[in-house]
């Protein structure tokens, strides 16, 4: 199948809606490019759910603070089309900056709930306003009926679970499972800059969450695991943004103890900050 590319709005309708007419559901994933092993899971498992899927590759400056450089963000268009070309992916949507925030552009998606429980909120104070906004966009300009994300930006996923319901967006939003190298380290672009030993070191993080689980489910309490799991990361070297135990769909702070968890966990190791999460 030949894979085609699209840069404007009208292009990505007229190809959805072609899809649409001939019957065919169609699944979106929505990235910023720099594509590895985890997003190509998302589009595999994409086509389990739709007839057609289409990956949009934008680098959002919505989400991007005042400290954090856009500019740096790695980008390789060859290589990304390379790999979906690969995956049977019959259509890229790659808009510029101009075509989906053009100059008059003056409407944003606030979000609250997920979005504000503090933990990668309480670091990036716009980043989900900034993610909610570009894909309730993407959500609406293909008219996709289910879109996938990763597991791996849990918070991101339960923001947008959040804003299709609160928006009555017509589309169903799927979480799948992070993919790990065989060390248990998740899958990111950002593992690019660790050293080799970093590499290592990195995979204390899923092994301390695994611990910490299993702690809780032998009737430990939550508080405790995950303080003694970010003790542990600590001494292993890695500089502790949080170690959480959260209800799994709100975030919010556990209140009873039959609530569904899921532990979260950011960290830094040397100039790179990780993130990762379990369920319990
Ligand atoms: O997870 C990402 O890559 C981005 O936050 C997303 C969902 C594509 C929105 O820009």
């Amino acid at each position: 199948m030949k894979l085609k590319i699209v840069r404007t709005i009208e292009n990505l309708r007229e190809e959805t809606s072609l899809w649409r007419r001939e019957g065919l559901t169609c699944a979106i994933v929505p990235t910023m490019g720099a594509l590895h092993e985890g997003h190509l899971q998302l589009v595999r498992r994409a086509l389990e759910h739709a007839d057609k899927v289409v990956v949009s590759i934008f680098v959002n400056p919505k989400q991007f603070g005042v400290t954090e450089d856009l500019s740096r963000y790695p980008r390789d268009e060859d290589k990304d089309v390379a790999l979906l070309a690969q995956e049977n992916v019959p259509l890229v949507f790659m808009p510029n900056a101009q075509q989906i925030y053009p100059a008059e552009f003056a409407t944003s998606v606030q979000v609250s709930g997920p979005a504000k429980a503090g933990l990668e909120d309480k670091f990036r104070p716009q980043f989900f306003d900034g993610v909610a906004t570009v894909v309730a966009k993407l959500f609406i300009q293909s008219g996709a009926d289910c879109a996938l994300f990763g597991e791996k930006d849990y918070q991101q996923l339960q923001v947008i679970k959040r804003m299709a319901k609160d928006l009555d967006l017509p589309i169903k939003v799927i979480g799948v499972a992070t993919e790990r190298e065989a060390s248990g380290l998740a899958l990111s672009s950002r593992n690019r800059y660790l050293t080799k030993s970093e590499l290592q070191q990195a995979t204390g993080i899923y092994k301390n969450l695994q611990q910490a689980a299993e702690k809780i489910r032998g009737g430990s309490k939550a508080q405790s695991a995950t303080r003694a799991a970010a003790r542990s990361l600590t001494t292993l070297g890695f500089k502790v943004d949080y170690v959480t135990a959260r209800n799994a769909s709100t975030l919010a702070v556990p209140q009873t103890e039959d609530e569904p968890l899921r532990l979260l966990a950011a960290a830094w190791l040397g100039k790179t900050r990780l993130i990762d999460n379990i369920a319990v």
